[in-house]
């Protein structure tokens, strides 16, 4: 059985790492290390109602022989459900169950689960240690790595939260196969977010292999998933807070979150940053920085997926614009994007990695989409 570890160094060259494991035995594996690293410790278990149906008994049963066993909180699934109440409620929960400094959280679900549930961890007893269990293709290839811990409020995504790194993540690729076709190939976007700022190797290897990863071949997952994991750990050891560097992670997420809060959240996060994506490679073409030739490939790859040119989007540009002004990236109220500049290659105005655009071309490329 293959497995794959990637060791994360938070900032780099300093003494704290935590390791990232690729492997179909990760429930075992993260009762084993629970038990190991917090063997006195009350096991905090956060998942959703979704993944508590097909993840949950897998992971209960890997904990059935260790002494300390889980007490399981299940949240409403989805990312509506991503606010500060929920957050408190966790908190609540676990403070009436009298829970405290010796608690250790572990996040069994998607982004959401592991944004909240890091989120609640830190804020616990003012800090408890977390392990993330991403069971959804976003938190696996990105989501559970590098600290982003979260909620949305009503003026945008992810404008609450504070980095905290987890003390372990384990990621089984065969968990993957259960999820809903929909959530799957969304998912797949911010794999070609990567491919797409730094790798162009893995681009070509999406496009030469689209039908054997849409059929969830649990082989090229596995590399694919530890891949990624690569890539998020090369960029957030140089960068954990987003000074600079991390930046480039939110390619196609100023219009892709826009697009996702305008459908009130109804929409996935995957499909929309997918769009995100083609949007921002088209801005990238107007302002003459990416060859027409490239956005062919990207959109032959992202519709190859499944992932755009489903459905009519039928996007007013107006509230578009307007919510992309309260992405997190913003600077004095003026939003930022992130471009690139080939296959692979992130666009840079000096030291700079995300740049203004004038609303005109925004406008212009919203309604060159269906
Ligand atoms: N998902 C983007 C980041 O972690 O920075």
């Amino acid at each position: 059985m293959k497995r794959s570890v990637v060791t994360v160094r938070i900032p780099a060259g300093s003494a704290v790492t935590y390791d990232v494991a690729v492997t179909t035995r990760a429930c075992e594996e993260c009762a084993a290390f629970t038990a190991k690293r917090f063997p006195d410790s009350r096991i905090a278990l956060v998942t959703d109602t979704n993944v508590a149906r097909f993840a949950l008994p897998k992971l209960l049963s890997a904990f059935a022989g260790n002494r300390q066993k889980p007490f399981v909180h299940v949240i409403p699934a989805g990312e509506r459900h991503k606010h500060l109440r929920t957050v408190e409620n966790i908190v609540d929960i676990f403070l009436s169950k009298r829970y405290g400094r010796d608690t250790v959280f572990i996040a069994l679900g998607g982004g959401v689960v592991g944004d909240m549930t890091g989120f609640a961890a830190s804020l616990f007893a003012r800090g408890v240690p977390f392990i993330q269990m991403p069971t959804s293709v976003v938190s696996m290839v990105d989501a559970s790595v590098g600290g982003k811990t979260g909620v949305d409020t009503r003026h945008g995504k992810n404008l609450i939260g504070v980095f905290a790194q987890p003390s372990a993540v384990f990621a089984d690729p065969s968990l993957l196969l259960t999820l809903p076709d929909g959530e799957y190939r969304f998912g797949l976007s911010e794999v070609v977010k990567h491919a797409l700022i730094c790798d162009k190797q893995l681009f070509g290897q999406l496009r030469k292999n689209g039908t054997r990863l849409l059929a969830r071949d649990t082989v090229l997952l596995h590399d694919v998933i530890a891949r990624n994991i690569a890539i998020k750990k090369a960029v957030v050891e140089k960068d954990e807070r987003e000074g600079g560097l991390r930046q480039i992670l939110n390619f196609g997420h100023t219009i892709g979150h826009a697009i996702e809060r305008n459908s009130n959240y109804r929409m996935n996060h995957g499909e929309a940053v997918g769009y995100g994506i083609l949007y921002e490679s088209l801005i990238a073409r107007e302002l003459e920085i990416l060859p027409e030739s490239d956005v062919g490939q990207i959109r032959g790859l992202l519709s190859q997926l499944g992932i755009v040119g489903k459905r009519k989007l039928r996007l007013d540009p107006k509230r578009i614009i307007e919510f992309t002004k309260s992405d997190k990236k913003s600077l004095l109220g003026e939003a930022r994007y992130v471009l690139i500049n080939g296959i692979g290659s992130v666009h840079r105005d000096g030291r700079r990695y995300s740049i203004p655009v004038k609303d005109d071309i925004v406008r212009k490329v919203l309604s060159e989409v269906e």
